[in-house]
């Protein structure tokens, strides 16, 4: 076969348009001898379709060296906050905030948003649940009433935006006279927001778009152009996301894609304890949480959270083992419980573990079976992380199994005990980071004995330490052998 001919083009060094024969004289500009022989392939239509090497314009490539400015940041004033994502708010981003219907998502975001609109930046709340009175009485509630803070009720992204873009707003209507205080009077604003808070994404609506509110194609093109307009702009955007039932943001998964930060808002609605996680962080990491309590007055800071979740502490009772987990750079000491009960009939037995793991459940049963020989497998077993916190820490393997094999032979841990570390598929134990800030953690609570693995023992940080190389050895100990 005939291997097609390189297409041949001239160019015209003076006025740069193309023939595909030479010519003493450029047909276009008039100039002599300027033709040259070009080497690239002609550029028709078809080439351009169906090939992207040609025809776009150069882009510039850069060295990792090249000076990098660090990312403009907008404190909110709400130091838990800051701490969970990374140091503040930042410009031009996008955030996403995920947790269960009433844990207090919007209420933290008012604080915010009222706290940043406090310091003299622009402030966009816009919000597509609640009625704009609804926020407006939370907000007095919240002693918040005099913030400088530009409050909406829309669903509409392309008014959203048309009001956004703008290069002077619309003046703030405050229904009650002088009550909206010092923004209520508030001409023309000149500038762009700081900050927009979008409540929530699955309510907005793109007519670019068909379909219903919420649904996939509509809430990924609601966010797509309101993170664009972020991008341009430099503003902060936070987005609100409703969650599933098993606590993924509802909607696209691209969501979580398409934003540069990703934070859940966890906890018991039973409960007043609130954590704040990153769990994508394209400016930070995601191992600081953010700790709140729920009051009368909205969330209150709790800074240091390490006592928090632990219950009365009275008589130990059996399945009950307090491990001091690591938030970050923050030890938080939570009690794991567990509880087995042993089925007369052949049922398949449930197992259960709310905040935790249960793949990580199963593995740790299945360890305690395959090295140290004991049977869960006529048990129900149940595990349970006090006070509505989540454990995500890989060191809850050892407290974990220390609380399963408690409850199974009906043993109390000694009190007054904390245990951690991870745990192999070998039945081996395994240390774990921070130790020694875990231990001084535990003893600063009251707290005198630690089971860890063998590797741990020389950071004694003033507790009783057993340390032990593999999960039988541990057992041998809660068993009293
Ligand atoms: P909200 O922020 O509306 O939750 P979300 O936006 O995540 O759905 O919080 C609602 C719950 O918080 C509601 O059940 C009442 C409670 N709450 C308080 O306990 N104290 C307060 O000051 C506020 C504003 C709310
Ligand atoms: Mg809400």
């Amino acid at each position: 076969m005939k291997a097609p001919r390189p297409k041949k083009r001239y160019v015209c060094q003076l006025c740069g348009s193309a023939s595909p024969r030479w010519a003493g004289q450029c047909a276009d500009c008039g100039e002599w001898n300027s033709l040259v022989e070009d080497a690239a392939g002609v550029v028709t239509p078809f080439s351009a379709r169906h090939d992207l090497r040609g025809g776009g314009r150069r882009i510039e490539l850069v060295g990792l060296d090249a000076e990098a400015a660090l990312p403009e940041r907008i404190g909110t004033g709400i130091a838990e906050l800051d701490r969970a994502i990374g140091g503040g708010l930042v410009a031009g981003s996008a955030m996403l905030i995920g947790g269960d219907p009433g844990i207090g998502k919007s209420t933290l975001l008012l604080q915010a948003a009222a706290r940043v609109a406090a310091r003299g930046f622009e402030v966009v709340y816009v919000s597509g649940e609640e009625a704009a009175d609804q926020v407006r009485l939370r907000a007095r509630r919240l002693g918040l009433g005099s913030a400088p803070l530009r409050l909406a009720a829309a669903t509409s992204v392309r008014d959203i935006l048309t009001t956004l873009q703008g290069d002077s707003y619309p003046p703030l209507r405050s229904r009650t006279d002088g009550a909206a205080g010092a923004a209520g009077n508030c001409p023309h604003v000149p500038r762009p927001p700081a900050l927009v808070v979008v409540d929530s994404i699955q309510t907005m609506y793109s007519d670019l778009i068909e379909g219903a509110p919420g649904t996939v194609s509509q809430v990924r093109a609601s966010a797509h152009e309101l993170i664009r307009f972020a991008k341009e702009s430099g503003a902060a955007l936070v987005l609100v996301g409703h969650v599933t039932k098993d606590g993924a943001i509802a909607g696209p998964r691209v969501l979580e894609h398409m934003v540069d930060t990703v934070l859940s808002f966890e906890g018991e609605r039973s409960h007043q304890y609130r954590i704040l996680r990153a769990t994508k962080n394209r400016y930070g990491g995601t191992d600081e949480i953010g700790v709140f309590a729920m009051g009368d007055e909205g969330l209150a800071e709790v800074a240091n959270p390490s006592a928090l979740f632990l219950t009365d502490r009275g008589e130990a009772v059996p399945g009950a083992v307090v491990f001091p987990a690591l938030e970050g750079t923050r030890p938080v000491l939570v009690e794991i419980q567990a509880l087995t009960v042993r089925l007369a009939s052949g049922a398949t037995p449930r197992r259960a573990a709310v905040g935790w793991d249960s793949g990580r459940l199963a593995m740790i049963l299945a360890v305690l079976e395959a090295r140290c020989g004991l049977s869960f497998s006529t048990a129900e077993v149940y595990l349970n992380v006090a006070g509505g916190y989540r454990v995500t820490d890989p060191a809850a393997d050892l407290a974990v199994a220390a609380a399963l094999v408690s409850a199974l032979a009906e043993r109390p841990v000694a009190p007054e005990t904390v245990a951690f570390g991870e745990v192999a598929l070998s039945g081996e134990l395994r240390p774990v980071a921070h130790a020694g800030l875990r231990l001084k953690e535990a003893a600063k609570l009251g707290f005198e004995r630690a089971l860890v693995p063998a590797a741990v023992v020389g950071e004694r940080g003033g507790m009783r330490v057993s340390g032990f190389r593999t999960l039988g050895q541990l057992v041998d100990h809660v068993l009293g052998r």
